[in-house]
């Protein structure tokens, strides 16, 4: 049996404040769920109206929903500028990553409004704790309860603009079978949270717990459900990176950046140098510098490369960083255009700091990093690269060239190296050394030692 608790505070009316004046309505959960006609609650009815309004293409409303500001940025920043009424949203991560914490930082930046903070997993006492420890003892309604019909009850009294649910693994509903945690159990009850969430434009962050090994009933079964899915990274020991897989209200580029504190998450608002590696004197070989461009900001990270003889003669590629058919096809152009053999070598590449990298400019980056590897000939200090390569050996235009050019300057990066063109719309600066090829590249970098 679960050890069920709740708030034991639930009696006041939201509208006028007065204790021990809501009357209890029965409400048959498939109803609204299935048929849609079994639900006597208001909110039964709400929902089927808004259902069944048929509206012309024509006429129908243009207007944006409203977003509520969450008040932290990064979150902001990667939800499309806050969180909008009516919205779902699914957080998932490794256990300890820190979604409880982010969470309650939330819920406490939004306090101001009517917030519900449901858990299913941790005591009244562990989250004060908590609260206490960020600083953010706000006056958050708390419910420590996994079960759908006391959550969709404290809903009902409450009337929360937002809700959070830690996590979706806890919830369970003696209406889906007799088994807790089963996908069935979450299923039923995040439908029946998202339900009550729609029919009263307020918005859910839903906590999942994601584990290495992909848990059966994680948050896979709830993705198409929802809104917006964001999943909490491990950058570096305390870097977290927060992205976006889904996203109904916005793009699915931004990245947030966080630092887990003492006191919390920290934001990360600077991000440009937090993820390059500080060296004394020049670089060993394999080592690149490079600007790119995640989200809307422009970050300096350090590729890595590594290449040794391939075991039995098979070349294998390895890296969860930058996509291996990137790394393969920037290698098979290196060895097609510049004349170095891979196709006898195993590949190992990493960005340091742990982050991923998927865009284009890291091409040119790669490419030097892997030709400085192969041939032991180190890239020279405060030297910076980025462009996309074709697979003739071109290097095409990237975007923000400007922006990554001052971003490197910044670093302390005296010279850039990149594409000839640059994209249409962006003015054209002096200050950066103009390649057409792979080759110009190798040679403008490596001067007459290279084989470009
Ligand atoms: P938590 O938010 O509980 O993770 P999750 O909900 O994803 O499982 O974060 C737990 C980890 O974060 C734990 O190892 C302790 C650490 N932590 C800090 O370093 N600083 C803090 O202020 C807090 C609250 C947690
Ligand atoms: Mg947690």
């Amino acid at each position: 049996m679960h050890l069920l608790r709740s708030s034991g505070a639930l009696g006041r009316c939201p509208q006028c404040g007065e204790w021990n004046t809501l009357v209890e309505e029965t409400r048959a959960p498939a109803g609204r769920a299935s048929q849609g006609s079994g639900g006597s609650g208001a909110a039964g009815g709400r929902e089927r109206d808004r259902r069944a309004r048929v509206e012309s293409v024509a006429t129908a409303s243009t207007d944006e929903a409203p977003r509520i500001e969450t008040g932290i940025g990064e979150l902001d920043r990667v939800l499309g500028g806050g969180v909008v009424s009516g919205a779902s949203v699914l957080l998932g991560g490794e256990p300890g990553i820190g979604k409880s914490t982010l969470m309650l930082q939330t819920a406490a930046a939004l306090a101001s409004r009517r917030v519900l903070y449901v858990s299913g997993e941790e005591s009244a006492r562990q989250i004060r704790l908590r609260a206490e420890r960020l600083g953010a003892t706000a006056d958050i309604d708390l419910l420590c309860d996994g079960d759908t019909a006391s959550i969709t009850r404290a809903l009902d009294e409450r009337a929360p603009e937002l809700i959070v649910i830690d996590s979706v693994q806890s919830l369970h509903s003696a209406e889906a079978g007799p088994y807790p945690g089963t996908v069935n159990q979450i299923k039923y009850s995040t439908y029946e949270i998202l339900d009550w969430v729609r029919a009263h434009d307020a918005a859910v962050f839903f906590v999942a717990h994601v584990t290495k090994e992909g848990s059966i009933a994680g948050p896979k079964v709830i993705e198409h459900m929802v809104d917006s899915v964001l999943y909490f990274e491990h950058a570096e020991e305390h870097l977290r990176i927060l992205r976006a897989s889904k996203n109904r209200f916005g793009s699915t580029d931004e990245i947030g950046l966080f630092a887990m504190e003492g006191q919390g998450l920290r934001e990360v608002t600077d991000p440009a140098s937090v993820f390059l590696v500080q060296r004394e004197g020049s670089l060993p070989a394999g080592v690149v510098v490079a600007p790119v461009y995640e989200g809307s900001r422009i970050l300096l990270v350090e590729i890595q490369a590594l290449t040794v003889p391939a075991k039995g003669g098979v070349s294998r590629t390895f890296s969860d960083r930058i996509d291996s058919r990137r790394i393969s096809r920037v290698a098979a152009v290196l060895e097609k255009h510049v004349g170095v053999s891979f196709s006898d070598q195993d590949i190992y590449v990493n960005v340091a700091g742990g982050i991923r990298i998927g865009e284009v400019g890291v091409e040119l980056p790669l490419a030097l990093a892997l030709y400085s590897a192969r041939t032991g000939m180190s890239v020279p200090t405060a030297t910076t690269v980025t462009g996309e390569i074709s697979l003739a050996g071109e290097i095409r235009p990237v975007a923000q060239l400007r922006r990554r050019l001052r971003a490197a300057r910044e670093m302390g990066y005296e010279r850039l190296v990149g594409p000839r063109r640059v994209r249409e719309g962006e003015a054209p600066e002096e200050g950066w050394v103009r390649v057409d090829s792979v080759s110009d590249c190798i040679k403008a970098v490596f001067g007459a030692g290279g084989r470009g």
